[in-house]
């Protein structure tokens, strides 16, 4: 039987990982808005693929006959005052989803639950990879994004991402 505190935070974490696809899909309509389809792209793959993380943490209580229990999904809240700043907040974003994830792999750990454990391992190497994206976005922002011509080209290099399932399958 899975421990109640290991339970309440997997159950709330489908209910982030819908909120962090809720704000990627507001990141890409802002970027649809502005006419910059590739960065519009890029985080409608992200959005595509936070709803797989949901849908992830639902099957995996769902495979272990613990209830799942679906709760309201905020509205995004999110400062599109600049560019700049909306690639920030997805990385201030990711980093918020990371100290989640470790605080329920903490919780599985201090009760022994071995099985959540290892079910979250994908996640902890995912989040780190998010991390990463996300920094590099803002770094390729502040070196190119002032001129209008290579915010062009990383517009384009944007819209060649494509969507690929998860590697974790359960
Ligand atoms: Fe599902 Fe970007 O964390």
């Amino acid at each position: 039987m899975m421990h109640e505190t290991v339970h309440k935070l997997l159950n709330e974490q489908i209910n982030r990982e819908f909120y962090s696809a809720y704000l990627y899909l507001q990141f890409s309509n802002y970027f649809k808005a502005k006419g910059l389809d590739g960065f519009a792209n890029w985080y409608m793959i992200q959005a595509q693929e936070e709803r797989d993380h949901a849908m992830l943490f639902y099957t995996y209580l769902q495979n272990e006959d613990m209830p799942v229990t679906l709760a309201a999904i905020d509205k995004p809240d999110v400062n599109c005052e600049s560019d700049i700043a909306v690639l920030k907040a997805g990385l201030a974003h990711e980093e918020y989803v990371t100290s989640l994830i470790h605080a329920i792999y903490s919780a599985a750990y201090d009760v022994k639950d071995f099985r959540t454990m290892q079910f979250l391992d994908w996640f902890v190497k995912e989040q780190g990879e998010e991390e990463t994206n996300a920094k590099d976005l803002i770094t390729k922002m502040e070196l190119f994004g002032g001129d209008p011509k290579s915010l062009y080209m990383l517009n384009q290099e944007l819209a060649a991402r494509v969507y690929s399932a998860p590697s974790l399958v359960l």
